[in-house]
């Protein structure tokens, strides 16, 4: 069990990101943290592996409390899985499986043979072991990456927006995947989104979040939808209802940016606020902020053309940047829709 006792973290520079966050994730459960961008998942689901320092309060792992724990020792008992997965890119899918039980001192052979069998576990054909991350498709990718932190079979395992970056379609399949996976493991999980159907297709139990870091509501999801605890939550839920309807507006033809991607280790210097870090063979790495040339910022993508404008709306609120990037069927990045021209379509469409 995971208990959170009044934990709050705030920034050096004065940001609350969250405040007095008190709640428990059952053993063997999974226990979705859902909110709008900016309510402080993150930052609650890295201060569990201490990636990030509470600021005060405590964290509980079955009763202990984490910031007694030294982190390496504290990681090796949590997965860790983010969007895009995070793979080496150098590194065949896999030895990304097998790096954790390698550097746990099993032998090499040892290693290996745990990762093809994780592989086989998440639903991926054996084939696919020896290729290299750009080979697979984003979907494949992201199987790896839950393969990957489930590889010295860890209890706790912490998802961060996993699946956010990948078409719906895909999306579907791997949260069924998921779920097929869990009733079989019974692993800790917690589940960040900002999405609530899947909070509600995954979660055990759901805590919805508010910006300011405070927890708006705990409850399992029939309760959530049945009984929301206030105007925020309720709201929340029925979000759905107000952007339904740009499932069916679609983005082609929409005005993007070719001249915001630059290469990959960019030192982001430049007079635009936000540019994308891209491959040589142009798939997407990460934002790169002005303000924090150094880091790689998450992002999403649509399909151009093809996925609908409320997937781009969806792009572009998993991003800090707040805009999306619109790739191609090959996964190359075809263009960037800024915020200012996904409004402006989102304004059309509210007019037609
Ligand atoms: N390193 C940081 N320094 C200052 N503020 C931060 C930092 N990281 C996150 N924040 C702020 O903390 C709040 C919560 O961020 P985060 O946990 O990433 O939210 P979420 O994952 O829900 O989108 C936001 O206001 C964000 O801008
Ligand atoms: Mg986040």
């Amino acid at each position: 069990m995971i208990t959170f006792d009044a934990v709050t973290k705030r920034y050096p520079d004065g940001t609350t990101a969250v405040d007095r966050l008190s709640l428990e994730a059952p053993t063997g459960e999974i226990t979705v943290f859902v909110g709008p961008s900016g309510c402080g998942k993150t930052t609650s689901l890295r201060m569990i592996n201490r990636m990030i320092d509470a600021t005060e309060g405590k964290i509980l792992l079955d009763g202990e409390p984490v910031q007694g724990i030294d982190p390496p020792t504290l990681r090796r008992g949590i997965g860790y899985v983010i969007q895009q997965a995070g793979l080496f890119p150098h590194r065949k899918i896999v030895d990304n499986v097998a790096t954790v039980p390698f550097l746990l001192g099993w032998s090499r052979k040892k290693a290996r043979d745990r990762a093809m069998e994780l592989l086989e576990r998440v639903g991926l054909d054996l084939s696919l072991a020896e290729r290299y991350p750009f080979q697979l498709s984003g979907g494949q990718q992201q199987r790896v990456g839950v393969a990957r932190a489930l590889a010295a079979d860890p209890p706790v395992l912490l998802m961060d927006e996993p699946f956010s970056a990948v078409d719906p379609v895909v999306r579907t399949s791997l949260q069924d995947e998921l779920l097929r996976l869990q009733a079989e493991l019974n692993k800790t999980i917690i589940f960040v989104t900002h999405d609530i159907d899947e909070a509600i297709k995954l979660g055990d139990r759901v805590a919805v979040l508010r910006v300011g870091g405070q927890l708006a509501q705990l409850a399992a999801p029939k309760t959530l939808l049945s009984e929301p605890a206030d105007d925020f939550v309720r709201e929340f839920l029925g979000r759905d209802r107000g952007i339904r309807r740009l499932q069916f507006v679609p983005t082609a033809g929409l005005p993007l940016r070719t001249d915001l991607t630059v290469p990959e280790g960019h030192d982001g210097t430049a007079d635009e606020p936000w540019l994308l870090a891209v491959t040589p063979d142009d798939r997407p790495v990460g934002w790169i902020s002005k303000d924090r040339p150094g880091q790689l910022e998450q992002f999403g993508t649509f399909l151009y053309g093809q996925d609908p404008l409320r997937s781009a709306l969806d792009a572009a609120l998993l991003s800090p940047s707040g805009h999306a990037v619109a790739v191609d069927e090959t996964g190359q990045v075809a263009g960037v829709l800024t915020r200012k021209a996904l409004d402006q379509a989102m304004m059309e469409a509210a007019d037609g």
